[in-house]
């Protein structure tokens, strides 16, 4: 689904070398939970961002879905980051002047979608995650937990290969997170693959595998359970 061999990623400040990622590979299966911990600093967004091709790996290579992110078009990569993969962040990144069923709909209008058939997939998908109610709302008529259930959304509506959430409860009190950790993880039951970075041990817990970073490689790799494939 997602493999990185040997991707590393070294960040040149002025005359100094960041090595935020050194020399990492694993694969991640297909209806994986995966959880990436690890102290401030230790390469996790780095990660997310190049398993998801929002970011290029300074050596090493990334696939997903078995093909290679290096080597292709930036109009190949677009299309891959927009139809394969579901981001989700901290910050929520909703467009303030659209409605929830249009920042849900928008990677298909995008892609070139007509809006008659955008608008039902748009409302089947705030129907699952709880806000049928909210499909003409705009995200400042929203809470905090309800935008990123937006979000969520959004993320979904490609039927990506994986969805990549950096801490997306981060902005969210202890009970909306929790909410939050259990969509995720509803989704994930229904075969979603999804990679979450999270500081909260009670949030990765609802991983099916926990991978902890440190000083840019990963520390600890653990399968939780054993029933995941
Ligand atoms: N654009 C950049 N330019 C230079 N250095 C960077 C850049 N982005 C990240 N770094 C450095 O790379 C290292 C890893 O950063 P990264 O953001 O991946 O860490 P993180 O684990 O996500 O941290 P946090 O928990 O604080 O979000 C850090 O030393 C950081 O300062
Ligand atoms: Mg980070």
């Amino acid at each position: 689904m997602i493999e990185l061999r040997h991707a590393g990623k070294t960040y040149q400040q002025g005359s100094r070398e960041v090595r935020a990622l050194r020399d990492v590979s694993f694969v991640i299966k297909k209806g994986e939970f995966i959880s990436i911990m690890g102290p401030s600093g230790s390469g996790k967004s780095t990660l997310l961002n190049l398993m998801g091709g929002l970011d290029q790996p300074t050596s090493g290579e990334v696939f997903i879905d078995g093909r290679p992110l290096h080597g292709i078009t930036d109009n190949e990569l677009t299309l891959i980051r927009r139809r394969r993969v579901g981001y989700i962040f901290q910050f929520f990144n909703l467009l303030p002047l659209l409605t929830a069923e249009e920042n849900v709909g928008l990677p298909l209008l995008l892609d070139g979608l007509p809006f008659s058939e955008v608008k039902p997939r748009a409302a089947d998908l705030l129907d699952k995650v709880g806000l049928r109610q909210r499909a003409e709302h705009r995200p400042e008529q929203l809470s905090g937990g309800e935008m990123q259930r937006v979000a969520i959304a959004r993320a979904l509506i490609t039927g990506p290969a994986v969805i990549l959430a950096d801490e997306p409860t981060g902005n969210l009190d202890s009970h909306t997170s929790e909410e939050i950790f259990l969509l995720l993880k509803s989704f994930n039951d229904q075969g979603q693959t999804i990679v979450m970075v999270t500081h909260d041990p009670k949030a990765a817990a609802y991983g099916t595998r926990i991978i902890t970073l440190k000083d840019g490689a990963p520390d600890q790799d653990i399968v939780i359970g054993g029933d995941n494939p």
